[in-house]
């Protein structure tokens, strides 16, 4: 029955972080997947999350089927942290928003009620995006093409190639953009960039899918959100998946939300409908423990502040490894070659380094990069940076 069924060949991310685990070396360095370690690392429980969870188990209570939507109050606090506490589009019902299993399942979602309602039309990513945002979309049934983004001779972005692409695409045409950090390259449009992109997505109808995986790894939780601020200031109708996986090291409570900004309250009513009944006929309702946690801290003052402030802290230890490992390449690497470890923004630095020599880094070195060349930076500490650089300068020299 199952005999023509054939092997996975694995994903370019989970798989690589699972053979990490298998890989016995005690010196091994994890810098594939896009997770936060602290300075020991250890992946972090925030204070604000276990004092909001030590707050829920005292009040813990029945645990009945949420709605399929998900929790009101985690719709609320999402909808609020993505728009703006005082959104003029919040207060006049525009936006429908959705508890997801992460953003990756408000991706999903979002692209089956796009195939539903657009079933012609056609996806763009960034050219290189987040590996599994064409596996997402091509299996929702879209052809997925990609538009210029990431400049190799310069570390930095190609907007005016990007622009003239998006110039030529059909109107209806679905665009998946990065709010913040864009994942793998860490380099971001700036808002005057993002103004100018905007105005052209609405001159020429085309349809943004927001992808909003890093919010507060970048300039800041408001400023992550200008691209979709600024949507929203220009009217322009899009989708927004986001996700409290990395900014509340909340990995595996799967919590995200998909927002859809529209025209109308009735029009909003309408697409949560649906959205509504995709969330039933895949998974039927989400999970309760995470959405309580997150929409605890989200609301009440004084966990607000901690988790803030844990989130900067975080922010900042990046930032001192992003020095650190600019400082101890610089006998191994020269020019943007290492700038680009301080100028690309986020989790992520696109090292340059090739497929094959990041091939070498893990099997000589015990140090795991993406083929790619993608570094998680914040897999770096103090005891291992010194390592890894040393690891690069002599995969580099062949
Ligand atoms: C990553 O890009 O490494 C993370 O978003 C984890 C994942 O699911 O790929």
């Amino acid at each position: 029955m199952f005999a023509h069924i054939e092997a996975f060949p694995g994903d370019p991310i989970l798989s690589l972080n699972e053979d990490f685990q298998r890989d016995p070396r005690t010196d091994k360095v994890n810098l594939s997947i896009g997770i936060y370690f602290d300075d020991e690392g250890r992946l972090p429980v925030m204070q604000a999350v276990a004092k909001a969870e030590a707050a829920l188990l005292a009040d813990m209570g029945p645990r009945p089927y949420l709605p399929m939507s998900g929790l009101v109050a985690y719709r609320n606090a999402v909808q609020a942290l993505v728009f703006g506490e005082n959104s003029p589009a919040r207060a006049a019902g525009r936006i429908a928003t959705l508890q997801t299993l992460g953003g990756s399942g408000a991706l999903r979602v979002g692209a089956d009620f796009l195939k539903r309602y657009y079933p012609q039309a056609q996806v763009w990513i960034s050219d290189p995006s987040w590996e599994n945002h064409r596996v997402v979309f091509e299996r929702a049934g879209f052809t997925v093409n990609t538009y210029p983004y990431y400049d190799d001779a310069t570390g930095g972005l190609k907007f005016d190639a990007m622009m003239d692409a998006l110039r030529t695409i059909p109107a209806g045409s679905i665009v998946l953009l990065h709010a913040c950090c864009h994942n793998p390259t860490g380099v971001d449009l700036n808002q005057d960039q993002w103004r100018q992109l905007i105005a052209l997505l609405k001159a020429n109808q085309l349809l943004p899918f927001v992808d909003m995986a890093y919010q507060g790894f970048g300039a800041g939780l408001e400023d992550d959100a200008f691209a979709i601020r600024e949507l929203v200031a220009q009217d322009v109708p899009c989708l927004v998946a986001n996700s409290f996986s990395k900014n509340f090291s909340l990995y595996g409570e799967r919590c995200g939300g998909l927002s859809v900004f529209c025209n109308t309250a009735g029009e909003a009513t309408n697409v949560l409908g649906q959205l509504t009944g995709a969330v039933r006929a895949n998974y039927s309702n989400p999970p309760t423990h995470g959405a309580r946690v997150v929409s605890k801290v989200l609301t009440t003052p004084e966990l607000r502040q901690l988790w803030e402030e844990e989130l900067a802290q975080m922010c900042g230890r990046i930032a001192r490894m992003r020095e650190a490992i600019h400082h101890n390449l610089r006998d191994h690497v020269s020019g943007e070659a290492l700038s680009r470890y301080l100028t690309q923004r986020g989790m992520f630095t696109y090292t340059g380094l090739t497929a094959d020599q990041a091939e070498r880094l893990r099997e000589q070195h015990g140090v795991y990069l993406l083929r790619s060349g993608r570094m998680c930076v914040a897999g770096l500490n103090e005891r291992n940076v010194g390592i890894v650089a040393k690891a690069i300068g002599s995969v580099l020299k062949g």
